[in-house]
């Protein structure tokens, strides 16, 4: 990954924006020159005698000294309308360059994270994505701005002040030799002790936000369950981690700026002591010696001013590090292989077939969560598939969308192994209702045609009608056109489910799966809707995940699971005979529900 390619479409801004700061570098150092002729030949002019010829020249075309001093001041008027232009051109271009450098950088992980698998995802916290989409891009984008005013503007000042220093008296910038050292070396030793402090900051950040985006989130889960003191006192916890971090980088790197102002204060005491010298014995001038003690306070701003630089570079790098972990991390679910033919092939039939699949979530573990699945259903046939919770039901089901790939065996649709065909058609051709579904802001209508964009006000509400939403929905004041909440918060947890089919099955999908997605529609409903599906979805092939047997006990074929294992495949009559559990499961539930 290489950052050259966020730069490029900006390079002009990247270099005019620093050309620019260097007009004001110039105009800089030239100015404490200008007030030294002002000091020397326009104030006093004893020194004239031994004035540079150019000066005796330019004096000579005004009448009197207040000319002169015009003069003078109309040249640093100018320069100063320079540097406020230069000024103002590096500010603008280097704004320029950061903020689009950075809006790349940021649409870029942000296409990227789109990308991610479920394993990802999984192993990012969203807090953390969060935050590098947002404050560690930011973090870069600061770094850039101020590097492209400084990068050569501290060390075009540095050694333009050293030059003319030098030029002026070179025998004091000895005192120099001395001062510089002892400030490069506090300045080093602050630098490094902050540095890891930053780290340090960026990380609690995560923290902080990955706190707060949980409890928003499921604001409505911490109220119901009165948690409100709870959630207040991670969050404060992980604030105060935060301030705490915050404060331990800021006490080094308050330090700088006293310390700055110390070596300047003794270093413009010696330079006033050693001058002072010079200017009674008569070696330098007064104004040669104000505009060296100015040199001398830019040398060491310069010098300051890296030092921020460095500051600044060391919490970027972190950030850029954070960064380049997203856009680096290896998408393990990819469909870039396929040949042209592969690529345009759709889901014909829908046939299913599990060979020997294993699977587990963490590579390093041994525990298989799926363990040597064989399973075959036929296009258009009913399936249900029952078992305790945490069995492996939603897992075996994500494999055939691809949304896992297992560890070993293969998974074919209509014949063929899901990875031959883009995930794009396979997705399309597999419609699938998530156990933890939501729902987005918008109205019920831009809902359902997350499914098909182009569904007809009428095949949405054939659709609706047959996941039995219609009624509901109809029923409200603006009835499709109603606006959800953030993630449907402003339906019922029935209401959303069906909702949720309803949107699956405009995708008219050759595979639909249901992964438990009737558990809170009550058993005529559920019952209505699978009446629906014997006539709507003739042909499609259906998976119906159920804790239920009046779910499944219809299906052509139920499937029970157990500990990652199918211990059983049958008819429901035929798994009352010979399946124990199904046998448990079927009177554990019929004991309280007589006559369903
Ligand atoms: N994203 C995940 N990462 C790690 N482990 C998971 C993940 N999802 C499920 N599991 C684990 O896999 C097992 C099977 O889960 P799941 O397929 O969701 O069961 P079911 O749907 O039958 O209730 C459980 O032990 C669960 O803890
Ligand atoms: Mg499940």
């Amino acid at each position: 990954m290489k950052w050259s390619k966020y730069v490029k479409p900006y390079l002009p801004y990247f270099i005019i924006g620093p050309l620019c700061m260097i007009v004001e570098v110039i105009g800089e150092v030239l100015m404490p020159k200008f007030l030294a002729l002002i000091v020397d030949y326009g104030i006093s002019e004893n020194g004239m005698e031994n004035a540079p010829a150019a000066i005796k020249w330019l004096y000579g075309l005004f009448p009197n000294a207040n000319g002169f001093v015009l003069a003078i001041m109309t040249g640093m008027i100018l320069t100063a309308i320079l540097m406020m232009l230069g000024g103002i051109g590096g500010a603008y271009f280097g704004s320029k360059a950061s903020v689009n450098f950075a809006a790349d950088v940021r649409a870029d992980v942000y296409r990227k994270v789109q990308t991610y698998s479920f394993a990802n995802i999984d192993k990012f916290s969203t807090g953390s994505l969060v935050t590098r989409l947002t404050n560690d891009v930011t973090q870069m984008q600061n770094f850039i701005n101020m590097l492209l005013r400084m990068c050569l503007r501290a060390p075009g000042m540095m050694i333009g002040a050293l030059i003319m220093a030098f030029l002026l008296n070179p025998r004091l910038t000895v005192v120099l030799a001395v001062t510089m050292p002892l400030l490069l070396i506090v300045l080093g030793f602050i630098v490094k002790k902050g540095f890891p402090r930053f780290g340090i900051m960026q990380e609690k950040i995560d923290a902080l936000n990955s706190t707060v985006q949980e409890s928003i989130t499921n604001v409505r889960v911490v109220k119901s369950f009165v948690r409100e003191d709870r959630e207040n006192k991670k969050f404060g916890t992980a604030n105060s981690n935060l301030k705490k971090a915050g404060l331990s980088a800021m006490s080094v790197m308050i330090l700088i700026s006293p310390a700055m102002n110390f070596f300047m204060n003794i270093t413009t005491m010696a330079v006033v002591w050693f001058g002072g010298n010079m200017v009674a014995s008569g070696s330098m001038s007064v104004g040669d010696l104000i505009a060296f003690v100015t040199y001398i306070t830019q040398i060491l701003m310069s010098l300051m001013m890296v030092t921020m630089m460095f500051v600044m570079f060391s919490r970027a790098m972190a950030s850029a590090g954070r960064i380049k972990e997203v856009l680096g991390e290896d998408v393990d679910i990819k469909d870039d292989h396929l040949s042209e033919e592969q690529k345009n092939a759709t889901i014909e039939k829908g046939d299913i077939e599990f060979r020997n699949v294993n699977f587990r979530y963490y590579k390093n573990s041994h525990d298989e969560v799926l363990k040597d699945i064989n399973l075959k259903i036929s296009a258009g046939a009913t399936v249900g598939l029952i078992g305790p919770t945490g069995c492996g039901k939603t897992t075996l089901v994500s494999l055939i969308p691809r949304l896992y790939d297992p560890d070993s065996g293969e998974i074919l649709i209509d014949g063929k192994n899901v990875h031959e065909y883009s995930l794009y058609h396979l997705r399309e051709g597999v419609g699938m209702v998530l156990q933890k579904n939501v729902l987005f802001s918008g109205s019920i209508e831009d809902n359902l045609r997350w499914g098909d964009q182009n569904a007809t006000d009428e095949q949405l509400k054939a659709a609706a009608e047959a996941a039995q939403a219609d009624k509901f929905v109809s029923a409200f004041s603006d009835g499709y056109k109603t606006d959800l909440g953030q993630g449907g918060s402003n339906v019922s947890g029935g209401q959303k489910q069906r909702l949720c089919i309803a949107r699956a099955l405009l995708k008219k999908p050759k595979i639909l799966i249901l992964d438990d997605s009737t558990s809170a529609v009550d058993t005529a409903t559920e019952a209505a809707i699978r009446k629906a599906f014997k006539t709507t979805l003739s042909d499609t092939t259906k998976i119906i995940i159920a804790q239920r047997i009046s779910s499944v006990r219809n299906a052509d074929t139920v499937i029970v699971m157990d500990d990652g294992k199918i211990t059983g495949i049958g008819t429901h009559d035929e798994l009352m005979k010979t399946n124990e559990e199904y046998r448990e499961i079927y009177y554990s539930q019929n004991d309280k529900k007589e006559g369903e």
